[in-house]
């Protein structure tokens, strides 16, 4: 990375103007009313806000164009139609509302960095409904392509029981399921996303074939005989001792041959690339007690040290360890 001259720094220092103009459209749902074009006092109607205020907040949307004013009008871009208003052919609110929630995290910064932890309560801990919606919708969104590309690569065709641990909306067992119809999957998470997890495999008609688990991938058991266990977007919550322990316990759940998949932001040994991995890593300095990003030493480490016999990086956000054949 190449160092940066001081206005590059100022300009990073107020970026998160554009941003917290954006989120806080998406936050007052803003998107939707501007429907097929409106003026800035019909939108102001319609959600309840400052005349004043709104149309300051358009102004500034337009000018980084998130919006297109013509006419005293304001109308959607074919982005914020597509993705930001309600009916777009990808509305994808219910996700980006957990960027709302973060901004609020992420303000917390210099204090976690203080004490060393999250000072507010994890999002999986929170009990707020409607932030455990938002979260889990959001790792839903990001998993969608990649979860049947993932399942095509992994080998989905050889596999018969499953364990998706900390599976959040059931997205990668679904399209487990979907690419082997002989697979059987196992969504394991706290109580109320099994609720929504059981929600997406429902309307995927795939309640005969993939089951839930309430429980807490921390410190349960997680039974025996599964020949794929797969740990997406996991290990980052957790610390080294946590994941070791957690891979200690996937081990004994596996049948011989086993193996256990792991889907997570990889650093390099420098622990600065990818950038969004170190920048990850702060993400969960602020959302966890413990969670970090980690090198595939880190992870080799745990693996061999929880009895994994081959460890294999295979890609760049997965690495997997395969339990030895009897
Ligand atoms: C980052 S999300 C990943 C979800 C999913 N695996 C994916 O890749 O889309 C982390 C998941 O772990 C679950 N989780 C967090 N702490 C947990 C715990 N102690 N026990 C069980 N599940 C937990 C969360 O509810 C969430 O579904």
């Amino acid at each position: 990375m190449q160092p940066l001259s001081f206005p590059e720094l100022q300009a990073k220092m107020r970026a998160f103007q554009e941003s917290r103009i954006l989120l806080t459209a998406v936050e007052l749902d803003l998107f939707t009313a501007v429907g097929s074009g409106a003026t800035a006092e019909e939108v102001a109607r319609s959600l309840g806000t400052h005349p004043r205020a709104t149309e300051t907040l358009m102004n500034a949307l337009a000018a980084i164009g998130a919006l297109v004013k013509s006419g005293g009008k304001f109308f959607n871009t074919p982005a914020t139609e597509r993705y930001l208003a309600a009916g777009g052919a990808e509305f994808a609110r219910p996700a980006m509302m957990h960027t709302v929630y973060m901004f609020d995290s992420w303000a917390t910064l210099t204090e976690c960095v203080r004490k060393g932890t999250a000072v507010r309560q994890p999002v999986v801990e929170a009990q707020d409904p409607q932030r455990t919606e938002s979260f889990i919708a959001a790792m839903h969104w990001r998993a969608q392509n990649d979860a049947a590309e993932l399942a095509r690569t992994a080998g989905a065709q050889d596999v018969r029981r499953m364990l998706d641990v900390g599976g959040g909306s059931g997205v990668y067992s679904i399209a487990f399921a979907k690419a082997n119809p002989e697979l059987r999957a196992e969504v394991f998470d706290l109580e109320p996303v099994i609720r929504i997890a059981e929600r997406h495999i429902r309307a995927e008609g795939l309640q005969g074939r993939i089951v839930t688990r309430a429980g807490d991938l921390t410190r349960d058991k997680f039974g025996s005989g599964y020949d794929l266990i797969l740990l997406s977007a996991i290990c980052h919550m957790l610390g080294p001792e946590e994941n070791l322990g957690l891979f200690r316990r996937c081990f004994r759940a596996l049948a011989p041959g086993g193996r256990l998949l792991i889907r997570d932001f990889i650093l390099e040994p420098d622990r600065i690339s990818p950038p969004h991995a170190a920048l990850f890593a702060v993400n969960m300095l602020i959302g966890t007690r413990s969670g970090s990003t980690y090198t595939e030493e880190d992870y080799a480490s745990w693996l061999k040290e929880a009895g994994f016999a081959a460890v294999r990086r295979e890609g760049a956000e997965l690495i997997s360890g395969t339990k030895a054949a009897r």
